[in-house]
């Protein structure tokens, strides 16, 4: 995934410096997103101009190239545009010439920044090749670029406003996107557009806004504006768009002030909320299909209708896009006084947990209210199966939680991972829940089991950590988990998402079973252990230092294994995934039920285990599991409840307090994310910027 970021102002003075620095931040906000080059354009000094800035690696090379160029950066503009992004690279290696804006040509006639992949991008390229244009990277990006002059090229009249010009462009793409284009053919407008990938507009005004809404401009009923286009086909690109988009409804609204005079303003945007909120918390989420244009001032949301949707009315469609307040606090995307964003997570979970809890366990009454499911619950309570979908450590949760959820709904809970429920095509009925869990709201695999199960009128409830993404809007119903901003990559949201959506799976399966008299007891003893959690987390925070010298001991070799059983198997997972994403030392989480059958043959002394034996029903399996092991000459490191005299002496162990056993996977997981950290710390790595990860938002 990438990361993108704009920022226009109009009537609004700003010199170059300022912006750039605006650009430079907003794009280290969001370099957790890819961080294997970064590049900007800003308004040159002739009028239509532009100057790039391009670094291969990260936004504090980019800063160093800015600060050293001859640049005058004290010119001043009174409206301007600009645009950046920082990548990680798919479709040609990181380098300064694949870097992002992505020009159309020498002149910089049309500059585009892109998230996402364009998967017909080969065709598009082999076409217009043919047309005599010139490619100059290895993007996917250069060919929607060429094929927006190619377009505008073609268009004798010029009357082509630039939303006509790109819907008339991204007709023309498959895949998933998120764009930003900027023109010297249309000074001081942009146009940005989504399908598939997250895409956010930040508003900035001096006077209170006129509105809290946008309406969004739906194009002619008739398939005009559809593209008939077929790009394999040699005469492809022959036809351009006719005229501009018939409009049904023009209500756009002007950002004016209640006195009704034009003010200064200032748009920013980004593919994360945290790039905007140091600047504003007025912000508007685009849908997908939405294409936006800024100019003088306005913001206007059209929309773009496919070849697939043409019997999509306008009237299935939301008609305004909502200006929101963002809740996000700046602090929340700062390090503070950790070294690193992991760091800081792994501290936070006894608050985050909290946060996830707050207002919905009433811990005097013993009562879960979650307000996101209410009219819901009677059609969760009566279904025959509940699925829940995730990737990654999402999953994990979903693992962790699952046994709790079928003991006290008895209702059968299948757990999928994404890309394989849909690889699958899964039968899904119309009386199936299914729960999808996301951090970030924006997995694609996840979405697009989503828009699957939705198809087949199941019942879609979303556990998501960032608001206003689009699986917390596509989704019936569902719960925040209140888990603070993504921040950094394998680190953010993925230690205290892990501990926080299992809480929040909890809840639902607490609050389902509230009718249910037999389980009161049951219930009861949950809520007490949640009531106990936080300060349980924070005393297994203080086996920090110890967990160090554990990872000196261990990082010298090549795998690491880890073995539980029960809630403790998805403990062993997630500890494992961290493991590798982090130090990328290779780690395996093992069903300790199912050593005999395979993975025992890699056990021997200089194999590193660490075994999960806390107190629960499967103690004694674990026991024997541990006891297989330590014949073959293993020596297990065990992590066990504190005051565990069961252990034999002279084994290592990480002792953390007991908890109710559907709940000890929230402790056990805290010093395996620990391990993780200082393994990578000992090994060298960049605990924020984990190599090769896996960009959530592309379909595997
Ligand atoms: C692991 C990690 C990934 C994510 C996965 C799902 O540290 O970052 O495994 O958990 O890509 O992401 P979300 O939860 O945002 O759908």
């Amino acid at each position: 995934m990438c990361g993108i970021f704009s920022y226009c102002s109009f009537l609004k003075e700003k010199s170059r410096k300022e912006v750039l620095e605006i650009l430079c931040s907003g794009l280290a906000r969001q370099e957790y997103r890819g961080y294997d080059s970064a590049g900007l354009c800003v308004d040159g000094d002739k009028p239509g101009t532009v100057v790039f800035f391009k670094e291969v690696g990260k936004v504090a090379g980019l800063r160093k190239k800015i600060a050293t160029s001859a640049l005058n950066v004290d010119k001043t503009f009174v409206s301007q545009v600009s645009i950046a992004h920082t990548r990680w690279a798919t479709h040609g290696p990181p380098s300064e010439r694949n870097c992002h804006p992505i020009r159309s040509d020498p002149n910089s006639d049309f500059v585009v920044v892109h998230n996402g992949i364009v998967t017909n991008s080969a065709e598009l390229r082999l076409v217009l090749e043919k047309r005599g244009y010139k490619f100059e990277t290895e993007t996917d990006t250069e060919a929607v670029a060429i094929l927006t002059k190619y377009v505008y090229d073609s268009h004798h009249d010029k009357e082509l406003t630039f939303t006509g010009l790109v819907k008339a462009v991204l007709k023309e793409l498959e895949g998933s996107f998120a764009f930003v284009f900027r023109s010297r053919h249309y000074p001081n407008e942009v146009v940005t557009a989504r399908r598939g990938s997250p895409l956010l507009i930040g508003v900035k005004t001096d006077k209170k806004l006129k509105v809290d809404f946008v309406d969004v401009e739906f194009a002619g009923q008739d398939n005009s504006d559809v593209s008939t286009l077929q790009p394999n086909s040699p005469n492809a690109l022959l036809a351009v768009p006719s005229a501009n988009p018939k409009v049904l409804r023009t209500q756009s609204r002007a950002f004016m002030s209640e006195d009704g005079l034009p003010q200064p303003i200032e748009f920013f945007i980004a593919s994360d909320a945290a790039a905007i909120v140091e600047h504003t918390k007025r912000v508007l989420y685009l849908e997908d299909d939405d294409i936006a244009h800024i100019a003088e001032g306005e913001l206007h949301i059209h929309r773009m209708r496919r070849k697939e949707e043409g019997s999509q009315t306008p009237s299935q469609i939301a008609a305004t896009r909502t200006i929101e307040t963002l809740e996000l606090e700046i602090a929340a995307i700062m390090k503070g006084k950790f070294d690193t964003f992991m760091q800081k997570e792994i501290y936070e979970q006894p608050e985050s947990v909290v946060n996830t809890m707050r207002g919905r366990v009433n811990f005097d009454a013993n009562i879960i209210t979650l307000g996101g499911l209410r009219a819901y619950l009677p059609i969760m309570r009566r279904c025959r199966r509940m699925v829940f979908i995730a990737c990654g450590t999402s999953y994990h949760s979903c693992l962790a939680t699952r046994a709790i959820f079928e003991e006290l709904t008895e209702i059968p809970v299948g757990v999928e991972l994404a890309s394989d429920f849909l690889d699958r095509k899964t039968p899904i009925f119309r009386d199936d829940v299914v729960v999808f869990l996301s951090q970030s709201g924006e997995t694609a695999d996840t979405i697009l089991a989503l828009r699957y199960c939705m198809e087949r009128g199941a019942l879609c409830v979303g556990v998501v950590n960032t608001v206003g993404s689009t699986l917390s809007r596509e989704t019936h119903c569902g719960v925040h988990i209140n888990a603070g901003p993504e921040v950094g990559v394998a680190s953010t949201k993925v230690c205290n998402a892990y501990t926080s959506q299992y809480v929040a799976l909890l809840m639902i399966a607490l609050q389902l079973s509230e009718d249910r008299i037999s389980f009161a007891e049951r219930r009861n003893q949950i809520i007490d252990g949640l009531h106990a959690l936080p300060a349980q987390i924070k005393k297994v925070l203080e086996l920090d230092s110890q967990i160090q010298q554990l990872a000196a001991t261990v990082s010298e070799n090549k795998s690491l294994l880890l073995m539980g059983r029960g809630y403790q198997y998805a403990t062993c997972l997630e500890g494992a995934l961290k493991i590798k994403e982090i130090s990328y030392m290779h780690s395996e989480g093992i069903l300790a039920g199912e050593l005999k059958h395979g993975p025992l043959a890699l056990v021997d002394e200089n194999m590193p285990v660490i075994i999960i034996m806390t107190q629960d029903s499967l103690y004694p399996k674990v026991q024997s599991a541990f006891a297989q092991i330590t014949a073959r000459k293993a020596q297990p490191i065990v992590l066990c409840n504190e005051g565990d005299m069961g252990i034999p002496a002279g084994v290592k162990t990480i002792r953390v307090p007991k908890t109710v056993d559907c709940l000890q996977g929230l402790l056990n997981i805290i010093p395996l994310q620990i391990l993780s950290y200082h393994l990578a710390v000992k090994n060298g790595c960049d605990v924020d910027f984990p190599r090769n990860l896996y960009a959530p938002i592309f379909v595997s």
